[in-house]
């Protein structure tokens, strides 16, 4: 049988939620199901306040908005992201500025963000990579001391915490993926995490493409009127009910990864002098997003990967650098992010789902270990 990188759970009665979004009568979004995700949020993330959105990228195209950027102020960003994380800042007409990551977490270095902040930065963006916090106490100090604000892209951060505080619910804003690649699917969708209480009002203008509708809602107007310009609005109502199912296994799923992931750990640690596993600080609870390797350099990996493929494994590299992508190079100062080209060349993610068989995963590794480079 093929492995897959990935297999995205789904929980047993995410088609009777469905069902019942249509029996409802209400498909729209921002019904009782869109609720009953942002109330779990909420009560499980301890944030001001959750808003699900259609996706994390559209999330962070909101939290621009909301931190009013606008053209001549920079976010300083890790290049080492999906490009949605940039996206956002573009399409505010400021700038992103990449700098470089730690060697070990792959998450953004402070001294490296320090050697960046200018006149013009405004916020610093800060990625929390496969589900392991960032250096938050020295990026916090930081944003603190130059009066910057804090975006957290916790796309891949659900139930991972720094210092016990989880992940998007540290910085002025966050950010979390529901997109089937990540921890909780539910196919498209994510979360605007408001942490501020004077963003609320707009962030619900935001999700409500550009209306005060939630406070119509809530009986708090007569008639909803248009409030601000939005990218807009959340998933509808049958997206919502398959991911409150899906958010109910979340803890569930989250223990079944981390079992996987400590296998992976304890099976190759020490078998193979050519690769880096994954470090994970002590001020760092992850949610075992990814199991990644590095290995001495991309021959190696092409090597490796060309060897799980032949036994059917599939491993995967991860991001293209967003400073070396085409659009990025545009943007960049062209200095050199050493620690980010060399994880760009090495890095090689493995399979991981819950429950993922142990023969599976001991298969896998033995045939990493067994490698000659
Ligand atoms: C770090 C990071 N930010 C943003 C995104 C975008 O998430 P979405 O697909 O929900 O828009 C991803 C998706 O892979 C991501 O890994």
């Amino acid at each position: 049988m093929p492995v897959p990188l990935s297999q995205p759970p789904v929980a047993p009665h995410a088609l009777d939620r469905v069902r019942a979004a249509v029996e409802s009568g209400r498909l729209g979004g921002g019904g009782h199901f869109t609720r009953l995700c942002e109330d779990w949020l909420q009560a499980r993330l301890g944030c001001q306040r959750a808003l699900l959105t259609g996706s994390a990228s559209q999330a962070l195209h909101m939290a621009a908005l909301l931190l009013e950027l606008r053209p001549g102020d920079e976010v300083i960003m890790p290049s080492w992201t999906f490009p949605s994380t940039a996206n956002a800042v573009l399409l505010v007409g400021a700038q992103p500025v990449f700098a470089d990551v730690d060697p070990e977490t792959l998450n953004l270095d402070p001294d490296a963000v320090a050697a960046k902040i200018s006149s013009r930065t405004r916020a610093i963006c800060v990625v929390h990579y496969a589900g392991v916090a960032a250096d938050m106490d020295a990026l916090l100090s930081l944003a603190r001391h130059h009066g910057l604000a804090i975006i957290e892209d916790a796309a891949q951060g659900l139930l991972a915490n720094h210092r016990e505080v989880p992940l998007g619910t540290l910085g002025d804003i966050g950010v979390l993926s529901f997109h089937s690649t990540k921890n909780v699917g539910a196919g498209e969708a994510g979360a605007l995490l408001i942490n501020r209480p004077d963003l609320v009002p707009r962030a619900e203008y935001l999700r409500e493409k550009g209306t005060d509708r939630m406070a119509f809602e809530r009986k708090a107007v007569a008639h909803y009127q248009w409030r601000a310009p939005s990218p807009g609005g959340g998933p509808s109502e049958l997206v919502s009910a398959f991911l409150s199912a899906q958010l109910e296994y979340a803890q569930q799923w989250h223990d079944a990864r981390l079992a996987a992931w400590n296998s992976y750990h304890q099976l190759l640690t020490g078998t193979h002098d050519g690769y880096r596993l994954m470090t994970v600080p002590p001020y760092a609870a992850h949610n075992a997003h990814q199991f990644a390797i590095r290995t001495s350099d991309s021959r190696a990996r092409s090597r490796l990967q060309q060897t799980l493929s032949a036994a059917g494994i599939t491993a995967a590299p991860h991001y293209v650098p967003l400073h070396q992508s085409p659009l990025g190079r545009q943007y960049h100062d062209g200095q050199a992010l050493p620690c980010t080209e060399r994880a760009a060349a090495s890095l090689l993610r493995l399979p991981l789902w819950p429950d993922m068989p142990e023969d599976v995963i001991r298969k896998v590794c033995a045939l990493v270990s067994a490698r000659e480079d």
